[in-house]
């Protein structure tokens, strides 16, 4: 092997670099979701610009601890500082996601990482050798939903949903032309977002929101606080037990929901949705499909094991193992839709899948 200036680089020019930036991988992660609980970038909304002695004191830590955990903010992107008055302000992603009074703030989902995922990805290894959930046990309750809504644990998710699912329904709703449809059921709803945003711009559209009974509740409360209980309802159901969907609709959507379960549960559920849906209905998966070569992308890859470590048999599935669900479920035609490049990591495409062959809206 030829030697170059650094020992650890081979011919190709290979260094350790990249593998050892991988591993910074959890220590970034921490710094966000420990700055957003100590409310660092509140702080800063609330009072403009500080000195480091000023953030110290204000946030009642030791002078030491804040000064790496202010350096390490401006490192990431989350902090800016101006070398004149050497004072750290949030820098505009950090305004716009990270302050807690904001529309687009991140806070829940960012919970949701710390809390519970975060301590389930630390035994991956178990996950990965057992083929089972390290979130949650599976031996204390069926599915990771069948909880007792007194936990918490529904309102952490929820609150997580409601934090992200925003700018991926924005992707959904421009990336096909939902303009011909009037009677949406959303199946695996949660707080709404694709509903609420596929309402704004289809004004003569009407949806069901079908979730589970604890998250419809707060739901719908979240829809008559905003005034939008006229043209949107929940229905509060069990897609794995209920026999039936609420039926009569011309457009089903799944958005990052059939990735929680195996292929056999979702052949169940996408008869299902079949059966919910009027003969020239249209059906709208929208997730992170993983490719059909099995080689990525990496969000999806991630989420997938994401889903190993959280759920019991769910991936994320690719689109050709959709496409055969799908198929198994009687639907007729599907379509392969993109999304932008730049979509949230939540979704990196559309399956449009039409009941029957007649002509409708695909
Ligand atoms: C990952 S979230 C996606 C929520 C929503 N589609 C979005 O994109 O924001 C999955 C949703 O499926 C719902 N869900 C899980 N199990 C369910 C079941 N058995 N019946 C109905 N909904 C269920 C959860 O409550 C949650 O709202």
């Amino acid at each position: 092997m030829r030697q170059t200036g650094n020992p650890q680089t081979d011919s190709s020019g290979n260094t350790p670099a990249a593998l050892l930036d991988l591993l910074d991988g959890f220590r970034r992660t921490k710094v966000l979701a420990t700055a957003v609980r100590l409310r660092l970038f509140d702080l800063l909304a609330d009072r403009g610009a500080l000195s480091a002695a000023e953030a110290t004191t204000a946030l009642g830590l030791a002078e030491r601890p804040t000064h790496m955990l202010l350096t390490a903010c401006c490192s990431l992107g989350l902090l800016d500082r101006d070398p004149g008055t050497e004072r750290y302000r949030n820098s505009a992603q950090a305004q716009r996601f990270l302050v807690s009074t904001g529309r687009h703030y991140l806070g829940g989902f960012i919970q949701l990482v710390e809390e519970q995922q975060y301590p389930g990805w630390e035994d991956l290894l178990t996950a990965i050798r057992e083929n089972r959930p390290t979130v949650w046990d599976p031996a204390s309750r069926p599915t990771k939903f069948a909880v007792d809504d007194a936990t918490g644990e529904v309102r952490l998710f929820w609150n997580a949903m409601a934090s992200v699912s925003s700018s991926v329904a924005e992707v959904v709703a421009h990336a096909y032309d939902f303009s011909p449809f009037r009677r949406l059921l959303d199946v695996g709803g949660g707080p709404g977002e694709l509903g609420i945003r596929l309402c704004q711009l289809n004004p003569r559209m009407r949806a069901t929101i079908y979730d589970l009974p604890a998250v419809c509740e707060l739901t719908a409360f979240r829809l008559k606080e905003r005034g939008l209980d006229d043209r949107l309802r929940t229905f509060g159901g069990d897609l794995l037990t209920d026999d039936e969907l609420p039926r009569g609709h011309d457009l089903v959507t799944l958005t990052n929901v059939l990735h929680m379960w195996d292929e056999r549960t979702n052949d169940t559920i996408l008869r299902k949705c079949h059966a919910a849906l009027d003969d020239e209905g249209v059906l709208v998966i929208a997730e992170a499909f993983v490719d059909d070569d099995g080689t990525g992308p990496q969000p999806a890859a991630l989420m997938s094991l994401n889903m190993l470590v959280d759920t019991v048999g769910g991936a994320n599935h690719s689109r050709a193992a959709y496409e055969s669900m799908l198929a198994r479920a009687g639907f007729s035609t599907v379509r392969r839709v993109p999304v932008p490049a730049d979509a949230p990591a939540g979704v990196n495409g559309l399956l449009v899948a039409r009941k029957s062959e007649r002509p409708g809206h695909a």
